[in-house]
């Protein structure tokens, strides 16, 4: 089968190259999925450099989120059998053509969502939620302030905060990605590369400022300014590459909640939240209040993994970058 093997540490996504590899033998507890498409993120260019927090061991296939069909089920496990649909994530092994993967880090892909989109929400949905659920706990006409509304945790955090009853400002770093994050529910959209962002927060919550903030960005001091009393700050990530410090005297003053989210840590720390979270998520999307957005064009074939994410590391990309491999033609 073809597969992204990387065998030692590159330079970059142009180094990559796809090569055949045997089909990966799914042992007991685990399935053999027959990868339909692959989500893209940007952590994978810096597992293909030695430089994430995981350093696989040589040689590995990279990717870490897919859907696609069972063809092999795990006889331990029966709530799989072969054909089913299923999304899930593995530190390694999406970009390629079969994936063997522990059945525990695979769900059934729900009737509502393409291939396409059960790809990239692995890690993005959970993430938000839990966020804004677990974290923030929204409250119905809470608003709340996205940062970098218009990417993989952003967009989902715009849909599950509509779905809450939540009011939410959108924030982006560009005019462009304004239509996309209103089609996904936000009431008003910012730019945070205007000087008077924060002001314009102040502006439309008429003078409150937001009860919640979230931030995959690293904007919690700048965001200190627009936040209303007993206001709650959630520190999703430092897409902007600073781990900020933060004036604590700002967070006395008015009452505010700084807390964290970490997803991944989940399984390890609390693991009775991941059915709750997931439950609570289907729902959502059985109800039609989430729906995964999806770059376009998708990416076709693994050769086009790194054009993927070249996007993404230039911020062109909105929802999640997903590649398709089951066109063989261009395999
Ligand atoms: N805590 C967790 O459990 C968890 C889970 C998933 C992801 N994360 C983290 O959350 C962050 C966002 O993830 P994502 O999947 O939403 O990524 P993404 O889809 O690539 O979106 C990131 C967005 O951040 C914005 N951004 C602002 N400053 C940037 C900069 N200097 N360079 C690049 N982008 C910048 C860009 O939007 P604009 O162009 O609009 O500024 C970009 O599109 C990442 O740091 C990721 O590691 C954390």
């Amino acid at each position: 089968m073809h597969a992204i093997v990387v065998k030692s540490w590159l330079k970059g996504p142009g180094d990559m190259e796809v090569t055949d590899i045997p089909v990966p033998v799914a042992k007991d507890g685990e399935l053999l999925v027959k990868v339909d498409s692959a989500g893209v993120n940007f952590f994978d260019v810096l597992m293909i450099a030695g430089k994430y927090q995981i350093k696989p061991q040589f040689p590995f296939t990279l990717g870490a989120e897919f859907s696609g069909t069972v063809v092999k089920a795990s006889p331990s496990d029966t709530r799989f059998a072969v054909g089913d649909r299923v999304f899930g994530s593995n530190v390694t092994g999406a970009y390629a053509e079969y994936i063997a993967v522990p059945s525990i880090q695979c769900f059934p892909i729900p009737s509502a969502l393409s291939f396409e989109q059960a790809a990239g929400i692995y890690i993005t949905y959970p993430t938000s939620y839990a966020g804004l659920v677990l974290r923030a706990k929204v409250q119905q006409d809470d608003w709340v302030l996205v940062h970098a509304a218009a990417g993989g945790v952003g967009i989902a955090a715009v849909q599950i905060a509509k779905a809450l009853g939540a009011r939410v400002i959108a924030a982006t770093g560009s005019k462009d990605k304004f239509d996309i994050c209103r089609q996904q529910g936000a009431d008003h959209c910012i730019n945070y590369h205007d000087s008077d962002w924060a002001e314009q927060v102040l502006k439309l919550t008429g003078g409150k400022g937001a009860d919640v903030v979230y931030d995959p960005v690293g904007k919690v001091e700048e965001s200190l300014k627009c936040v209303a009393w007993n206001g709650r700050i959630v520190v999703v990530g430092f897409a902007a590459g600073a781990i900020e410090k933060v004036a604590t005297n700002r967070i006395l003053l008015k009452n505010i909640a700084v807390t964290g989210v970490y997803w991944g840590a989940y399984a390890l720390n609390e693991p009775e939240r991941i059915p709750e979270v997931w439950d609570a998520l289907f729902k959502l999307a059985e109800d039609g209040l989430i729906r995964p957005v999806v770059f376009q064009p998708i990416f076709h074939g693994l050769d086009q993994v790194k054009d993927a994410l070249k996007a993404i590391a230039q911020r062109d990309t909105y929802g999640k970058a997903v590649v398709k491999l089951s066109d063989r033609s261009k395999l």
